[in-house]
């Protein structure tokens, strides 16, 4: 990667700065950066690093800060090259917080730079903050503290140089891990059942369905005897109509025979002669003849009734003239008043009437009496007689008539006998169609009621049996399904376990691991990374440098790898004048100087390939230029001129942008960003001296 071109406005002291010129680009090795102190040096690499990162790239620092005093508005534009493509990244910041960062790149064919939208510094140039910093970025004054670190510190620095706490990392995670592992396995523990119970909870299960299974079989076939045996047998049903049958045959019988009796007995209480009443016809014969009598009786009477009646009619006549005499008499008696010779008229005629005459007059009314009187006795003597006569005949016709009312009543009761007898007969016939039509079942069974009612109950006892078999068999049946379901209720709960147990195996087995790649992590990774393979690394490469800055009085430089975590690595350097191994401290601090910065930058050559496991993929970083903001300062001339001459020969940085205050030994070519500051206005000012070609 190359820094093509750089443009600030108002960025910290500078106005206005373009280098290295207009459509200009810098060119490739070493640029110095020089200057007197305080004139906007720093401000230069400052301004690199923030167009790449921001203010965050300074920790402690806002925007704000960046911004020229007294102005609103800051902006930074960077061209860089990258992979032989073109870029430049702009940013532009103010004091009311709001700011800005695109990258643009150019386009060969239309010749003009375009946007990539939303990119992600981090993953364009696949580098974080922090490692680019500490890989491209010498800061004022870290060589000094670099070249008088204690090894501890040492080695933390290239631990977290090289990412190599991702070794810690990697061991919290692994901790994580089994912390996971460790829960997740304390958790199914304590779902755990052992797995024998639950297979004894299974046969014992079992062994219950067996056993059900045989008593269903055995009721089964106490069933099919108990069912054989009723086949044989009439049904309660057919029981139930035969006495029904029998039932009715009997009463019909019973009312039969009581009617009989009573026809009987009614017969002997009335004196009739049983022989007489013993059928409907005789019966008949004898109610004809009697109606017969009865009528003629009737009849008679009625002609003698008649007769009374005229005869009777006729007692009227004389006695209504014995009423007439009696009146006239009585009439004449009392209306008649005669005074011896005197006459009188006739109440009766009108006439004059005598004594004598009267007299004869009373005599024949008196004869008229006594006539009419007899004749009314003759009558009277003749009705009496007719009377008598009507009577008997009454009296003979109410005999009759009671006779006859036996004769129908026994006619009556006869045709009941009858009817009764039908229905005796009609039922005995309904018995015996039953009993043949079912001929088969009945045949071994005696015919008689009790036998019957023994049988019925038997027939009723087996059914009462078989139903209770029948509801005992299906409750086995329900037994044999809940025992079957509970098992495989329990075979899916012995899956369960299986599975668990075997998750809980997997989860031994993971943390069998875990453990033993944490002891690997720890004990080889650690190990062979920093102590053997980096620290060797970092040794090999610093000694190149150091060797080369001290004209070969300083080399092999020797790490102690046994130091721990806690003492670091002990640097020693050999001295080649003398032969001696000398440990840091005790050598020169302008020789340190040069050891710092043989360090840091054979720390930033290895970052570059060096991969934190063996594994990782070999990653060239993309930012590959190098910024040292005065790494020189403690350095006699000697030492400076050599450091500065390697650098501007090496070629393991394609650019190098080296800050220095102090001159430049005149003898070297080198290109310069010469910066200035205005005294009266405190602004700075940097332009850009190519350099003449070297010659060495
Ligand atoms: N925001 C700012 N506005 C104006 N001047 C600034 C701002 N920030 C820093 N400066 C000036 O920049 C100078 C420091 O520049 P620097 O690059 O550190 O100098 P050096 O050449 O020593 O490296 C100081 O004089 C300081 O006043
Ligand atoms: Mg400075």
């Amino acid at each position: 990667m190359k820094i093509l071109r750089l443009q600030y406005r108002n960025f910290m002291g500078y106005k206005l700065v373009q280098l290295p010129g207009i459509k200009e680009n810098f060119p490739e090795g070493l640029i110095l950066i020089s200057g007197p102190n305080s004139h906007g040096k720093s401000t230069i690499v400052e301004g690199i690093l923030y167009a790449f990162f921001g203010s965050r790239a300074f920790p402690g620092k806002k925007t704000e800060d960046f911004i020229n005093y007294g102005e609103h508005e800051a902006e930074i534009y960077l061209y860089f090259e990258l992979d032989n493509e073109k870029y430049y990244l702009h940013r532009k910041w103010n004091r009311s917080k709001k700011k800005s960062k695109q990258l643009f790149k150019y386009n060969l064919t239309s010749k003009k730079y375009r946007e990539i939208p939303q990119f992600d510094i981090k993953d364009f140039f696949e580098i974080t903050r922090n490692q680019a910093l500490s890989t491209i970025f010498v800061k004022q004054g870290e060589v000094e503290k670099l070249s008088s670190m204690k090894g501890a510190e040492i080695r933390e620095m290239i631990l977290q140089l090289f990412q190599l706490d991702i070794i810690d990392k990697a061991l919290k995670s692994l901790e994580d891990e089994r912390k996971d592992r460790e829960v997740k396995k304390d958790l199914l523990l304590k779902k755990r059942i052992p797995i024998e119970r639950i297979e004894e909870d299974i046969k014992e299960l079992k062994e219950k369905v067996e056993e059900d299974q045989k008593k269903f079989k055995n009721n089964e076939k106490d069933i099919n005897n108990l069912k054989a045996k009723l086949q044989e047998l009439p049904s309660a049903e057919l029981f139930r109509q035969l006495e029904t049958f029998y039932n009715e045959v009997e009463s019909s019988q019973d009312k039969l025979t009581s009617f009989i009796k009573r026809y009987d007995v009614t017969l002997l209480e009335k004196g009739l002669n049983p022989e007489e009443f013993d059928s409907i016809n005789k019966i008949q014969v004898k109610f004809d003849k009697k109606n017969e009598d009865l009528s003629k009786l009737e009849e008679e009477k009625k002609v003698l009734k008649e007769k009374y009646e005229r005869i009777n009619r006729g007692l009227s006549k004389p006695q209504g003239r014995i009423s007439v005499s009696q009146k006239q008499l009585q009439r004449i008696q009392t209306e008649l008043k005669f005074s011896s010779t005197e006459t009188i008229t006739c109440p009766l005629c009108e006439s004059e009437l005598t004594h004598d005459h009267y007299e004869q007059l009373l005599a024949k009314l008196n004869g008229n009496i006594v006539k009419d009187n007899q004749k009314v006795q003759n009558i009277t003597k003749v009705l009496d007689k007719l009377r008598i006569d009507i009577d008997n005949y009454d009296t003979n016709i109410k005999k009759f008539t009671s006779e006859l009312n036996v004769i129908e009543n026994a006619k009556n009761d006869k045709e009941h006998i009858i009817a009764y007898e039908k229905e005796f007969e009609k039922n005995k016939s309904q018995l015996t169609n039953f009993l043949d039509a079912n001929k088969k079942r009945f045949k071994h069974i005696e015919l008689k009621r009790e036998a019957i009612r023994l049988k019925s109950l038997k027939v009723e006892r087996l059914t009462t049996e078989l139903n209770g078999l029948e509801n005992k068999i299906i409750e086995l049946q329900q037994n044999i399904n809940d025992y079957r379901d509970k098992v495989d209720e329990k075979e899916k709960e012995l899956m369960k376990m299986r599975q668990l147990h075997e998750q809980i195996g997997d989860l031994e087995v993971d943390l069998i691991h875990i453990g033993k790649v944490r002891e690997l992590v720890r004990r080889f990774v650690t190990e062979y990374m920093v102590t053997k393979r980096l620290v060797k690394n970092i040794a090999r490469v610093t000694e190149k440098y150091i060797r080369n800055f001290t004209l070969g009085q300083y080399g092999k430089l020797m790490i102690d790898l046994e130091g721990s975590r806690k003492t670091g690595l002990s640097l020693k350097i050999k001295d080649h004048f003398n032969g001696v191994n000398e440990s840091v401290e005790m050598i020169s601090g302008g020789d340190r100087t040069a050891l710092g910065i043989a360090l840091r930058l054979a720390i930033s050559e290895l970052m570059k390939t060096t991969r934190p496991t063996k594994n990782s993929p070999i990653k060239y970083p993309k930012m590959d230029f190098l910024l040292l903001d005065e790494p020189l300062a403690a350095l006699d001339e000697n030492r400076r001129k050599r450091i500065l001459s390697y650098l501007l020969n090496s070629k393991n940085f394609p650019q190098i942008f080296l800050i220095t205050h102090t001159e430049i030994p005149k003898e070297l070519q080198v290109h310069q960003i010469i910066v200035a500051k205005d005294a009266s206005t405190g602004i700075s000012r940097a332009h850009f001296e190519k350099s003449a070609p070297i010659e060495f």
